[in-house]
């Protein structure tokens, strides 16, 4: 009797997190390291990207070099063949940058997970700091199927290591921006901020705004190594989030530097091929889904419990 008990409690309790749980909502950044479109094209790199970016819901990559725009193409035919037809959708900014080396900064999502509402690139003019960023940040803001959290808003950055240390304050200018324009404060800021090993001295963080300020909680803590090469220890990449609903809604634990080199089966060589950093992430608890609640009815929940206790051995 004792062992079939507790065997029903797990079942029990598999069940009731399996139906009562949360979807939950990975949203991602990744330097791709210089991609261009004859990078894109190769068939490693791309298979690469296709499975990195399909395990997000909207993923921002970093470091596009592509003044034609080709690469965002090549990666959606990826994509569309590793998921299917349209299931994610794109959205790239302009080429940005000071003189005639530029980067784009270009965004997957699921369109059944999150609705593009709205974006704009950051105008970088502010009164006492005008020019801070090199690629300014292309903000973006998402409809969500979530009545926890309807909205999110996105402000990724790639910032230039010499700069790092001024960029990443400034980002504390762009969420004064983003709550003037849109009256919102759930913002994740997310990317490459070169927020370490020597860009920026462990003695200047309380300095920085977002780092010290009361409303960001720094998801990606000092000791994350967000590189590839083995000889290589810099927590470069980071996720910070705002807002009191995106912070409480954030899944313990899910926020990490995703090691692809490890989970696709790579030689460091092959992972350096894709780039020298991994992606950034992390999971939100969203609690609803297009068409239709998630959440099974009552009734379907106590039919599912008692089927799980009479199927007892
Ligand atoms: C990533 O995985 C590889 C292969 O398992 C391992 O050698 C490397 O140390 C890992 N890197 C990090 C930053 O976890």
């Amino acid at each position: 009797m004792g062992p079939a008990v507790g065997r029903g409690l797990l079942l029990l309790a598999a069940l009731l997190l399996l139906l009562g749980g949360a979807a939950a909502f990975r949203v991602g950044a990744f330097n791709a390291r210089r991609l261009g479109s004859s990078k894109a094209a190769r068939d490693d790199v791309r298979g690469a990207l296709g499975r990195i970016i399909a395990r997000c819901d909207i993923m921002v990559l970093q470091e596009v070099v592509d003044a034609k725009g080709q690469v965002m193409p090549l990666l959606l035919d990826a994509l569309d063949r590793a998921t299917g037809p349209g299931t994610y959708q794109a959205l790239s900014s302009p080429p940005l940058g000071r003189g005639s080396y530029r980067e784009r900064y270009v965004y997957f999502y699921r369109p059944g997970r999150a609705r593009l509402r709205d974006w704009f690139v950051y105008e970088d003019a502010h009164p006492q700091r005008p020019d801070v960023f090199a690629r300014e940040p292309f903000v973006t803001r998402f409809d969500l199927p979530s009545p926890a959290l309807p909205e999110l808003v996105l402000v990724p950055l790639h910032a230039a290591p010499g700069a790092a240390e001024a960029e990443i304050d400034a980002l504390h200018d762009v969420y004064e921006r983003v709550r003037e324009r849109w009256g919102q404060q759930d913002v994740l800021f997310l990317g490459d901020f070169n927020a370490g090993c020597g860009y920026v001295a462990g003695s200047r963080w309380d300095r920085i705004r977002l780092r010290r300020d009361p409303p960001f909680r720094w998801l990606l803590g000092d000791e994350t190594d967000s590189t590839v090469r083995g000889s290589t220890r810099c927590p470069y990449d980071r996720v910070v989030v705002a807002g009191e609903r995106s912070r409480g809604l954030v899944v313990p634990g899910s926020a990490r530097a995703f090691n692809f080199t490890a989970r696709l089966g790579l030689t460091e060589e092959q992972a350096l091929a894709v780039s020298d950093h991994y992606p950034v992430e992390v999971e939100l608890a969203l609690d609803g889904a297009w068409g239709g609640p998630r959440r099974p009815p009552p009734a379907l929940l106590l039919l599912g419990l008692g089927g799980a206790l009479l199927g007892l051995p």
